[in-house]
């Protein structure tokens, strides 16, 4: 296990350092006209981290307003800062390892898999987007050798960020290095890069490839591309228009699409705040995530547009959505 994983707990983290290094940062970046409300919004959020009572009051009185306006919520690793983006994907990845908060969406993929296996001639091809430090294909494929899977699969990971290719790579080293994944990196997917992919992981067995672009750039690609597209945690990034073309993208991508998020809640708020108190960066992304998740009202909404929507999970819940393909003009 890289020792990286463990970072979140070392004992010498100290969080009053990594508030000042973060606004150090966050202040050079304030000179980026397109970051100015983001860079206001994050440096609010961690001055009030220096205190608890800063922290409660930004609580009390901010976040609700936030809430309401949660289009406009950008968080510290949505900002051009690798350093960050890479703290906060390593801890997702640390948290996702240890406890089961990708479970439905890994056994509903492996599911998925396994009845693919059933039909197709050719090597299967999935695609996760905004894939970060790809955890949930690490523990797919996990299951699968220990199924004894027999069949080539290609994982496309599509992540714009570049510390999601670190991550990744280092998680997949004990698998690559043990020959029982392929794993490589390209910045582009056409048509005929896929074809060579497809015909490379004829004879590869479990093939991971990292794609390192803007998740909208598979648009170009031909229907069905794909067997299945997924993804976890990359909804409450995007605004209502982006969600909304997403789904338009996976609709022509693959005939099925599988997707897992958090829920929002006051009860999620109050835990993270108490455990990630020590860690203010994860706790940026913690909050800030929830704020701009779905609420269960409007998870029953989307159960009405063709989604089949499941809640799960006691203290910090999450839903899974699965939709097959639609005609395009009901999304
Ligand atoms: C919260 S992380 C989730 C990572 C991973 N799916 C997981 O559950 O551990 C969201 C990821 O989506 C990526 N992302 C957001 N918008 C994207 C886009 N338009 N194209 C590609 N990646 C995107 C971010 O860079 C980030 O790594």
């Amino acid at each position: 296990m890289a020792i990286s994983y463990l970072v979140p707990y070392r004992r010498t983290h100290n969080p009053w350092a990594e508030i000042k290094e973060i606004l150090a940062d966050l202040k050079n970046l304030a000179s980026q006209p397109d970051y100015v409300e983001a860079v206001k919004l994050n440096t609010e959020f961690f001055r009030a981290t220096r205190s608890p009572i800063s922290y409660l009051c930004w609580l009390v009185f901010k976040a609700p307003k936030l809430r309401r306006n949660r289009a406009k919520v950008t968080e510290l690793a949505d900002l051009p800062l690798p350093r960050w983006q890479k703290a906060v994907l390593e801890t997702l990845s640390f948290f996702e390892e240890w406890m089961p908060t990708l479970l439905p969406i890994k056994n509903r993929v492996v599911r998925e898999l396994e009845k693919l296996k059933e039909s197709k001639q050719e090597p299967i091809v999935v695609a996760s987007l905004g894939c970060g430090g790809m955890e949930l294909e690490r523990q797919i494929i996990y299951q699968l050798i220990r199924k004894r899977f027999c069949f080539p699969a290609v994982f496309i990971g599509v992540d714009y960020s570049a510390a999601s290719l670190e991550v990744a790579t280092s998680k997949f080293q004990n698998l690559t290095s043990k020959g029982l994944v392929h794993m490589q990196t390209i910045t582009h997917l056409g048509n005929n890069e896929l074809a060579k992919l497809k015909a490379q992981a004829a004879s590869q067995g479990f093939m991971v490839v990292s794609l390192r672009n803007d998740a909208f750039a598979l648009k170009e690609l031909a229907e069905n591309s794909f067997d299945l597209v997924y993804h976890a945690r990359l909804r409450h990034h995007l605004t209502s228009e982006e969600a909304r073309k997403l789904d338009e993208l996976a609709n022509h991508l693959a005939p099925n699409l599988v997707e897992l998020d958090d829920i929002f809640s006051v009860r999620a708020i109050i835990i993270m705040s108490i455990f990630m108190w020590r860690f203010p960066a994860i706790l940026n992304g913690g909050i800030l995530s929830c704020l701009r998740d779905y609420s269960k009202r409007e998870l029953r909404l989307k159960r009405e547009n063709g989604w089949q929507v499941d809640m799960s999970g006691r203290h910090l819940e999450c839903y899974l959505g699965v939709r097959e393909k639609i005609n395009s003009t009901e999304i």
